[in-house]
């Protein structure tokens, strides 16, 4: 059940209590994330049955790098996509071929342009800037590297009717053909289009018309500029519904054919790929926590536990509550049906206002020792947080 008291969200998944226990002895401490591996094969089998009709699936390890992670999908999905030097490692270190990982992000120093292209990776060129210190990297290096162009595509709104938002992403419409220019003169090879537009979208029909405007974009770029392209990347989006307001994600909808054939990716050597990090990782993962304090002050009762923002930034204030309600949390082998569950806040370690990892959520009761757990948090967990605050140990991650 939710924190609301509705169903959890569709695939999010929580070890039974036989395996909660085994695994806290096999973390050995807390708090400790845990990834579960069936639940990643079920999330790629989701998103990819939601995707256009043969996309390609990538995975953003922004999302979750664990190396653990990264390397249970390898064989799941068709590509990674990568933002660092750090992510460009773990990725090729899974065995995942360079040729299906892409170097993405605003801007990439000399330093991760030489290496994507030393490893053979692709990389998204978002400026005339950037464009021009790829054709130099590729000069210096000698080697003719992929590249593709992101063009800059405002957000669409939440829902029907709600504006779009604009983003600092991508090649302005103005700015493309210098960038095609740069591109033709140097080794590199302009192989494709990179349309991402957004995050965290539960509506299928706006899912929908972003990825179709994205590929009839991308079949006008190509038709403008005379290109050939054989990659286009129409973002993913899949929202991740963690919090208990959150709108569960229409899969029904998403899944429904298409409304005729795709504007761009008909012929055998052109791949469509769709790019996911939370709803992948995201349902997969939960956080333990062990309680630390319970008390009452006023009318509220605090439940202070070992994880803080620092480990789970995105359950503090500043992301979830409000209007998106609290995160899902439960407490573990504590049920009582003789005592009644109360409302409580549960709170971190941290010496900030900001450590709240639940507002006003219902909780039976529990002692200090007891565990409770954060689910659908297999996302912008660990790597996501300000963790260097007050030096505190990170929490630990595993995969069952
Ligand atoms: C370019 C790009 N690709 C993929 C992602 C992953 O998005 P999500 O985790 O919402 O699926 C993001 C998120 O910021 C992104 O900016």
């Amino acid at each position: 059940m939710r924190t609301d008291g509705s169903a959890l969200p569709t695939g999010f998944w929580a070890p039974t209590e036989d395996e909660t226990r085994l695994l806290l002895h096999r973390a050995g401490r807390t708090p400790v994330f845990v990834y579960g591996r069936a639940a990643l094969r079920a999330a790629v089998d989701r998103v990819r049955a939601a995707s256009l009709p043969g996309a390609h699936i990538y995975y953003s390890l922004k999302a979750n790098p664990h190396p653990g992670v990264v390397t249970a999908l390898t064989p799941l999905v068709d590509g990674f996509d990568v933002c660092s030097l750090a992510e460009l490692e773990t990725a090729l270190n899974s065995g995942m071929p360079a040729a299906r990982t892409l170097f993405t992000g605003p801007a990439k120093t000399r330093a991760e342009a030489a290496a994507a292209l030393a490893a053979g990776a692709a990389l998204t060129v978002e400026s005339p800037g950037q464009a021009r210190l790829m054709a130099e990297v590729a000069d210096e290096l000698g080697v003719a590297g992929r590249a593709v162009v992101r063009l800059n595509t405002p957000y669409p709104g939440r829902g029907p009717g709600s504006p779009p938002s604009p983003h600092q992403f991508g090649v302005a419409e103005a700015d493309l053909g210098e960038v095609v220019d740069v591109l033709r003169r140097s080794a590199l090879t302009l192989r494709g289009l990179h349309l991402f537009f957004g995050s965290q979208y539960a509506d299928a029909d706006v899912i929908r018309a972003a990825r179709r405007a994205a590929l009839e974009r991308a079949r006008d770029v190509e038709a403008r500029y005379g290109l050939k392209l054989a990659f286009v990347s129409v973002g993913g989006g899949i929202a991740l519904p963690w919090c208990a307001a959150d709108p569960d994600v229409d899969w029904a909808g998403l899944t429904a054919p298409e409304d005729g054939p795709l504007p761009w990716g008909d012929h055998g050597d052109q791949t469509v790929v769709a790019e996911y990090g939370r709803s992948i990782a995201g349902p997969a993962g939960v956080l333990l926590t062990s309680v630390l304090d319970v008390k009452t002050v006023g009318d509220r009762r605090y439940v202070v536990v070992d994880a803080g923002i620092n480990h789970l930034f995105t359950a503090g204030r500043l992301v979830a509550g409000r209007d998106r309600g609290e995160p899902l949390v439960r407490a573990v082998g504590t049920a009582r049906p003789d005592r009644p569950v109360d409302r409580a806040y549960v709170t971190g370690p941290l010496c900030s206002q900001l450590d709240v990892l639940a507002e006003d959520v219902p909780l039976p009761p529990v002692a200090v020792g007891d565990t409770l757990m954060f689910l659908g948090v297999g996302a912008y967990g660990p790597t996501f947080s300000p963790s260097g605050f007050l030096s505190r140990d990170q929490a630990g991650e595993i995969v069952h």
